[in-house]
C-alpha cells in the first residue's frame, strides 16, 4: 500500500525546514525586541473550550475526538483561548500588562487553498491589562517590525484597521438587535471574500428589513473616518469608537508606520470574541487571503470565568507570508545548510584519520565543521564544501603527514595559505 500524506499537511524536506526556521526565527526575535516573552499551552483542550467562544466557522473546522475517558477533545485551531485559560489560572500573580507571545502548530479541518491548510504555524502577540489602544497600536508595530525586518516595505503590504466597537454602535443605531449582531459580523466578515451576489443573498438571509440592509450596504461602502463620523451623527457611543480610531491612528504615526496602515470598514473579523479594534494585514496585490489578524477581546477572560480584564493580540499564519516571501525573492537567500565555517578535505585515504581528528577538535572548538566520508579527490570535496555553503576549506595534504601543515582556502575568494597545525589551533581557541 503506498501511504501518502493527508490533505492540506505539509512535510517539512530540509529546503522547507530552512524557510520554516527562518520565518519562525524571526517572529521569535521581533516578539522578544518589542519586549514580549514566550508561552505555550496543550495542543488538545476540551471541545467546549472552541465552541463556546471561538464562532461558528472555526468550531465547524476543528478536528475533535472522544478520549478513553470519553472526554470530548479538540486539537487546537487557535491558542488565545488557551491564553485566557492559563492567565485566568494565575492572574493574582502575574506581572501586568502580561505582553505574551507563542508559536503554536495549529489544525484547522479547512478546505485547503492557497494560502489556508489543514496544519500551519502562527505566530500570536498578545497583550492582557491594558485598557488603551495603544497595546493595540504595540501590536500592530510589532508585525510591522516583523515584515520589516524580513525584508517587506509599504509597497509590499497593507495594515487594513476598523473597530467592532464602531460597527456594533452604527448597526444597533441602524436598529438591528444587539443578539443579531454575531451573525451579522459572520456576514459582513466574508464581503471581501465572496463574490457580490453571494454576499448579497447572504445579507438578505440575515437582515430581513430592506431599509435596514440598505444602510448597512451604505456603510460598508464608506472609504474614510471622516465619512465615518458621519454616520456616527450624535451617537454617543459611535463617536467615542471614531475617537479612539483616531487616537489608534495618532499612535500609529507617532511610531512611524502610516504608511503601512489603511482604515477600512470592510475589515470585521471571523472570530465572535472581538469588541473593539480589529484589523488584517494583506499583500498589497490583494491575490492572496489575510497574512495576519487581530483585534481586541475585551470580554474573553470574563467569559473563561475570570476578572473582566482587557485584552488585545494577533496571530500571523505561516502560509500567505511564505507565498509573499517567495514571490519577493527573500526565500532565495535562505540556505539550507547552517552557517558551515570550515569543510575539512584530505587528499587520500592515508590521510582520513587526520582529516577526522581536525575536524573534532574544530567541532570541540565550537566551529560548525563538516567533511566527506568518501573523499575521492580534493575538487569533489570542494564542491561538497560550496554545497554545504562553507566559508573556509581545511586542506589536509602530504604537506600535513610531513610537517604537519595544512592548507587553508577562503572559498569566496579562493586564496590559500600555508599554516602549521599548532598555530591554526591557537588562532582558532582565540
Ligand atoms: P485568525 O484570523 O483565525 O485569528 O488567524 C490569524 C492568521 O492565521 C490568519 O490571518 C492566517 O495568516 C493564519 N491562518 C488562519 N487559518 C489558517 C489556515 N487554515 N491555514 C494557514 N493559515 C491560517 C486567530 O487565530 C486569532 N486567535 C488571532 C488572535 C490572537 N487574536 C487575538 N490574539
Amino acid at each position: 500500500m503506498k501511504i501518502q500524506a493527508v490533505k492540506g499537511t505539509r512535510d517539512f524536506y530540509p529546503e522547507d525546514m530552512a524557510r520554516r526556521n527562518f520565518i519562525i526565527d524571526g517572529w521569535k526575535t521581533a516578539s522578544i525586541r518589542n519586549g514580549f516573552a514566550e508561552f505555550d499551552g496543550p495542543i488538545f483542550e476540551y471541545l467546549a473550550m472552541y465552541q463556546q467562544k471561538s464562532g461558528d466557522e472555526i468550531a465547524s473546522q476543528l478536528f475533535a475526538f472522544e478520549d478513553r475517558g470519553e472526554r470530548m477533545l479538540a486539537i487546537r485551531p487557535e491558542i488565545t483561548p488557551t491564553l485566557a485559560r492559563m492567565v485566568n489560572q494565575r492572574i493574582n500573580t502575574l506581572p501586568r500588562p502580561i505582553k505574551w507571545f507563542s508559536v503554536p502548530r495549529l489544525c484547522r479541518a479547512e478546505r485547503p487553498q492557497k494560502g489556508r491548510l489543514r496544519e500551519f504555524f502562527q505566530w500570536n502577540v498578545d497583550i492582557i491589562g491594558v485598557d488603551d489602544c495603544l497595546a493595540d497600536a504595540e501590536v500592530i508595530f510589532c508585525a510591522v517590525d516583523y515584515l520589516m525586518a524580513a525584508g517587506l516595505g509599504s509597497d509590499d503590504i497593507i495594515v487594513r484597521i476598523s473597530s467592532r466597537r464602531l460597527l456594533a454602535s452604527l448597526l444597533e443605531y441602524f436598529g438591528i438587535e444587539e443578539s443579531q449582531l454575531d451573525k451579522v459580523y459572520a456576514v459582513l466578515d466574508k464581503k471581501a471574500k465572496v463574490p457580490a451576489e453571494a454576499f448579497e443573498k447572504m445579507l438578505e438571509e440575515t437582515i430581513s428589513d430592506a431599509d435596514k440592509r440598505e444602510k448597512v450596504l451604505k456603510l460598508m461602502a464608506a472609504e474614510s473616518l471622516v465619512e465615518l463620523e458621519e454616520f456616527a451623527g450624535n451617537d454617543e457611543k459611535a463617536k467615542l469608537a471614531v475617537d479612539e480610531l483616531k487616537r489608534l491612528f495618532e499612535y500609529l504615526n507617532v511610531m512611524g508606520i502610516t504608511e503601512f496602515c489603511k482604515f477600512d470598514i470592510g475589515i470585521v473579523r471571523g472570530l465572535a470574541y472581538y469588541t473593539g479594534i480589529v484589523y488584517e494585514i494583506y499583500d498589497k496585490s490583494q491575490q492572496l487571503r489575510a497574512i495576519c489578524g487581530g483585534g481586541r477581546y475585551d470580554n474573553l477572560l470574563a467569559d473563561f470565568g475570570g476578572p473582566k480584564i482587557s485584552a488585545t493580540g494577533m496571530g500571523m499564519g505561516d502560509c500567505v507570508l511564505g507565498i509573499v516571501l517567495e514571490e519577493k525573492g527573500i526565500f532565495s537567500k535562505v540556505g539550507v545548510y547552517g552557517a558551515c565555517e570550515y569543510f575539512v578535505a584530505y587528499a587520500d585515504d592515508s590521510l582520513r584519520n587526520d582529516a577526522l581528528n581536525i575536524v573534532a577538535k574544530l567541532r570541540k572548538a565550537g566551529k560548525v565543521t563538516d567533511f566527506s566520508y568518501k573523499g575521492g579527490g580534493l575538487g569533489k570535496q570542494l564542491k561538497q564544501a560550496s554545497t554545504v555553503g562553507a566559508k573556509e576549506c581545511v586542506l589536509v595534504g602530504q604537506e600535513f603527514a610531513e610537517k604537519k601543515q595544512l592548507i587553508i582556502k577562503d572559498m569566496a575568494s579562493g586564496e590559500q595559505k600555508a599554516v602549521s597545525d599548532a598555530d591554526f589551533f591557537a588562532l582558532i581557541k582565540r
